[in-house]
């Protein structure tokens, strides 16, 4: 195993009602005048911001609220953001909303702290955060891990690049998790949303080393629980208690945890995946499915002893008399298309609705090599044209 550090600041407030402390809580983590932050129509339907509003008039806190934040998120949102916040003069930042949400806060948080540079400069990797605003965030949908992860990631829609920043100095203060908020979610958010937390665990389990064998059982237990109650979702959505087991997964499986004593994980399959999300905007988490077989199968004989123990101990492959270990791994991954189109995922690029040429193939497969400077992968390492291989598989 690897030494590794182990950083979880952020408190997490989880279970029916915790929204109504927003306020209190806020007031206790030195917040004087605050942001809201959210997305598109489903915090004001619901009713939620307005009892996060009143939650802080309650506080005595002083508010202002900037909603529009869409999927993949838009660096455009981000400095309009800076700029209310600024006017304003907003010492604390409230997400209420998913990981676009969230991640749109941070950036805007990284931005004030430090107004004399350009906040974009972080996501080109040209220069490191000094600075962060303090932020916390109200779930709305478990997916992301951003509620507790150190990552952010905005997309530049002028040049259609979308880009990860880690730091951990944008940890949220405080989460506050309410499983009963996710219920107005449409069933194809809630399963992209339970396929990116299994990816988060995967990307952490597919290495080519320092594995403990606590670290893979909590991860293996941890995927092995999502799977079940993401199936649950799929025909049962009121379900407050798969609803509760998958969103604190969510928080588990990008929090640090699974990947403890391993050498960083692989994350091809995200980083291939973002630059789908940057050129064709399709949902992160289906995205993944759509590619994760095709990335599965590729790299799987550099790596056959964990894509053996996954066919066997998460999607719970018999190994029968005579089976190869490559059988055996090939019949984990047809196990995990299973799955996924039990829950309304898609398997390849054409179940997930788009149709790259060659040209943007070999265009995403450079973005990516700049975003990740040069290659990306532990299973395997990824050069330009596996890339290219990957995505074409993918695609037919
Ligand atoms: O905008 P509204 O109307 O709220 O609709 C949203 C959005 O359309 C909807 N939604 C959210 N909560 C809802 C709801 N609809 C009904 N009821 C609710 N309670 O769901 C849609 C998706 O929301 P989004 O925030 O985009 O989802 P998610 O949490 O999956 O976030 C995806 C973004 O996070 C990034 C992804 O790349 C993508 O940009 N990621 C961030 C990470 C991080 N910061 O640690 C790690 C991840 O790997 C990921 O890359
Ligand atoms: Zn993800």
């Amino acid at each position: 195993m690897f030494n590794f550090q182990y950083y979880t600041p952020t408190r997490i407030i989880f279970g029916k009602g915790t929204e109504n402390q927003a306020g209190q809580l806020i007031k206790e983590h030195g917040g004087s005048s605050v942001l809201i932050h959210y997305g598109g129509q489903s915090a004001l339907r619901s009713g939620l911001i307005d009892r996060i509003k009143a939650s802080l008039d309650q506080a005595g806190i002083p508010h202002v609220e900037l909603g529009g934040v869409v999927p993949n998120p838009h660096l455009s949102k981000v400095r309009e953001g800076m700029a209310l916040a600024k006017e304003n003069g907003v010492d604390f930042i409230l997400a209420v909303g998913g990981g676009s949400v969230i991640d749109s806060a941070k950036a805007i948080a990284y931005g004030l702290a430090d107004p004399d540079h350009d906040v974009w400069e972080l996501f080109q990797h040209t220069r490191t955060a000094t600075a962060c605003l303090p932020l916390a965030t109200v779930l709305t949908i478990a997916a992301a891990g951003s509620e507790m992860s150190n990552s952010c990631v905005i997309t530049n829609a002028e040049t259609g690049e979308k880009r990860a920043y880690d730091d951990d100095i944008s940890r949220p203060k405080f989460s506050i998790m309410n499983p009963e908020l996710t219920m107005t979610l449409p069933d194809y958010q809630t399963e992209s949303g339970c396929t990116d937390i299994m990816m988060h665990t995967m990307e952490r389990y597919f290495t080519q080393g320092g594995n403990m064998e606590i670290t893979d059982v909590i991860a293996e237990g941890l995927l092995r629980t999502v799977m079940k109650y993401a199936e649950i979702l799929h025909s049962d959505p009121g379900n407050y208690e798969a609803r509760a087991e998958i969103m604190w997964a969510g928080s588990l499986a990008h929090n640090g945890l699974t990947g403890c004593g391993n050498d960083g994980g692989d994350f091809a399959t995200h980083m291939l995946e973002h630059e789908m999300g940057g050129m064709f905007d399709v949902t992160h988490g289906a995205g993944l499915a759509a590619v994760w077989p095709s990335w599965a199968r590729y790299v799987m004989d550099n790596d056959m002893d964990r894509f053996v123990r996954y066919a066997v101990e998460v999607m719970g492959v018999e190994r029968k008399a005579g089976m190869s270990d490559k059988e055996v791994a090939l019949a984990g991954v047809s196990a995990m298309e299973d799955f996924y189109h039990r829950i309304g995922m898609p398997v390849n690029m054409k179940e997930l609705g788009i149709a790259p040429t060659d040209q943007q193939i070999e265009e995403m497969a450079d973005s990516c090599l700049r975003a990740t400077g040069g290659g990306i992968g532990s299973a395997k390492r990824l050069t330009r044209e596996d890339m290219i291989a990957i995505y074409k598989m993918a695609r037919e």
